[in-house]
This record gives structure tokens, sequence and C-alpha cells, in this order.
């Protein structure tokens, strides 16, 4: 039986909570990303907002890794400091995660998946955000060049030094998932949950990786649901300013937006709109619709932004002909 929250303080009582695979973790529907708008380019007026908004409303997983910025490593002691000073005595009401994988260092020991470069970044990590631990440490992507058992082994290690209390993966196709799995099981510390790029635009996850972790009892964590925005209002009317596309520090290309994509973005558009939704709303509410898809992860830069994503909460469910339609539209 799942606990009742009744008593809890009102941001509870606004966010709906989902089990993580076989777990005993359940993560808010939607999560809170770092990836941009939290690094040292970015006002902490805006950002910190941002965080506690999304605590506020029952945000309890809070996503970071070793390289978020820029510059790399500033948004975790950014959000380091957003502890400190605001969220700290909530601890152990938040998940919050980090990952290596990517370039933080020079020299041959600062990306990758060797476990020298784990266990050097899982300990800086934690020093810039000022926990002693975190809840889950990802492998961010796999080494084609470290032995699977050694990476494994360093994120087991991690779990079983109290530095980290679950172990989880990212960026790992169908096969390497299986593996991994395998693996972190025979190491005694499971694989807790996927993070895998997925949204309407990009549906890798649906060739055989679902399955697999449905069928594990591990969770997927869907990360840039939105496309980093395309997925939203932002590009209908062309590029703003402010935007990720427009911006030379976002990851989203400006040749990402095809007169192709702007269309089925337009189209994607209206059928929201004849559902009584947002683009951004429809957009999540599509991903969560699988019940193996355990939490969106979000980003925003601004509150604005992540009280809108946030109505997916009561969305309505899909007919089978506007599941139909979008799947004309995005064929
Ligand atoms: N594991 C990995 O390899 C990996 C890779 C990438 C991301 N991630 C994780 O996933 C998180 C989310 O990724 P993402 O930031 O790409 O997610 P996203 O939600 O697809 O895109 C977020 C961006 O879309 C725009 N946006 C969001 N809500 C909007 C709204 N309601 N209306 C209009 N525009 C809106 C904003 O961009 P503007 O700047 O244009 O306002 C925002 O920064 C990251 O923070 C990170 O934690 C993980």
């Amino acid at each position: 039986m799942e606990k009742d929250y009744t008593a809890a303080p009102d941001r509870y009582q606004k966010m709906d909570y989902r089990r993580c695979g076989r777990s005993g973790i359940r993560l808010p529907k939607v999560s809170l990303g770092l990836w941009h708008n939290f690094g040292s380019i970015d006002r902490y007026e805006n950002y910190s907002e941002i965080a506690l908004e999304a605590f506020d409303a029952g945000i309890t997983h809070f996503d970071l890794a070793n390289n978020y910025g820029p510059e790399p490593g500033s948004a975790e002691t950014n959000f380091g400091r957003i502890m400190r000073e605001s969220l700290g005595a909530h601890r152990d009401e938040m998940i919050i995660s980090t990952k290596a994988g990517y370039l933080m260092w020079d020299g041959p020991y600062g990306e990758w998946g060797s476990r020298k470069y784990l266990m050097a970044s899982l300990d800086q990590s934690l020093k810039r955000m000022g926990l002693e631990y975190v809840d889950i440490f990802y492998s961010h992507r796999p080494d084609p060049d470290t032995p699977l058992e050694e990476t494994m082994g360093a994120v087991s290690d991690a779990v079983k030094q109290g530095k980290a209390l679950y172990a989880g993966i990212s960026n790992y196709d169908d096969e390497q998932t299986r593996a991994a799995i395998e693996i972190l099981r025979r190491n005694g510390t499971p694989c807790l949950i996927h993070q895998e790029k997925y949204s309407m635009f990009v549906r890798t996850a649906e060739q055989g990786l679902l399955d697999t972790l449905g069928r594990e009892g591990v969770g997927l964590i869907a990360f840039s649901p939105l496309a980093q925005g395309m997925l939203t209002d932002r590009y209908l009317h062309g590029i703003p300013e402010d935007s990720r596309a427009a911006k030379p520090s976002g990851f989203l290309q400006l040749g990402e937006l095809t007169p192709k994509r702007l269309e089925q973005i337009a189209a994607l558009n209206a059928i929201a709109g004849q559902r009584g939704q947002t683009l951004a709303e429809m957009a999540l509410a599509w991903l969560l619709k699988d019940p193996r898809v355990t939490s969106v992860l979000v980003g925003a830069s601004s509150v604005a932004q992540l009280r809108a994503n946030l109505r997916v909460l009561g969305s309505p469910d899909f007919t089978t002909g506007e599941l139909e339609t979008i799947e004309a539209i995005l064929a």
C-alpha cells in the first residue's frame, strides 16, 4: 500500500509520484534538470527562484552532472549555494543526482568510464555541492574502451561507500543496458534508473530499451522531453533572442529547426490546442502515458516555464484518434 501524504505539507499534494521500476523510490512525475540555466553565466536570483518554486510544487528530484554549467562544475557549485541558503533543511526530502562521463579535467583521467575518473569526479561533485552523499550516481555515458565491469564496479563501490545511495546509467543502448543491469545486480547495487533522451522527436527508447527496463524493473527518466524547447511555443513564430537556439552556450542548434520540424511543431501545437492544453503540456503527457516512464526531466529558464510545464499534471488522457494523428505528424 502506498503511504498517505495527507498530513504532509501542501507541496506533496500538488505532485504525483511514480514508483521507479521495482525499487523503494518514488519520483515526481516532473523532475528538474540543471544542465542549462544554472551555470556561472546565469543569475542566482533567477535560478534559485526556479529551484525553490520546483520544490514548493512537490518536485523532489533535482538532476545534475559534473559538467553542467557553463563553466563545467558551476551548476553543482550554484546548486550547493541553494542548498546552503535555502533547501538544506529539506535534504532528506530530496533526491539529488549527479553523473560522470564527459570531459572535466586535463589528462587521461578526466572523462569516460575508468574507476580513477568516476571516483575522483564524485568526490569533486560532493565537494562542489557541499553534500555528504548524492542519491543517484550515474555513469553518464558508456565507455567503449573501458571494461563495463570496471565502470559499473566504480558506481557500485560509490554506493557501498555511502557516497551515493543508488546506481544509475545514462545514454547506454539496449544491449549495454542489459549488461550493466546484470553487473550492478551481481555487485549487490541494483540499477535504479536509466536516463535517456526521449521525446516525441527522439524515440530510440522505444526500440527495445523501454521493454528491457520494464522487464528488469528499472525506471526510465526521460531527458530533454521538450526537445530542448522545440516542443513548446518557443519557436512557433521565429527564434526569440533569449532562447536556447539563439544562445551561443545553448546546445540546441539552429540547424535542428528545419522547415519540416517547424511544420510538425505547428501541427502538434494545433492538436494540443484542440485538447485544451499547450504543446509543452501535451508533449510531457505523451511521454507519461507509458507507465514505464517514471519521470520527465525538464529544464526551465524561468519560473513561468516551470509552472507551465507542471500543468501536465492535470492533462486529459489521449484518445486513440489523437494518438494516431500525432503518429502521422511524427512519421
Ligand atoms: N543524461 C544526459 O546525457 C542528459 C543530456 C541532456 C539533458 N539531461 C538532463 O535533462 C534535463 C532537461 O534537459 P533539457 O533542458 O534539454 O530539457 P527540455 O525540457 O527538453 O528543454 C528545456 C528548455 O526548453 C525551454 N522550455 C522549457 N519549458 C518551456 C515552456 N513551458 N515554454 C517555452 N519554452 C520552454 C527552455 O529553453 P529556453 O532557454 O529557450 O527558454 C528550457 O531551458 C537537463 O537539465 C539534464 O538534467 C541529461
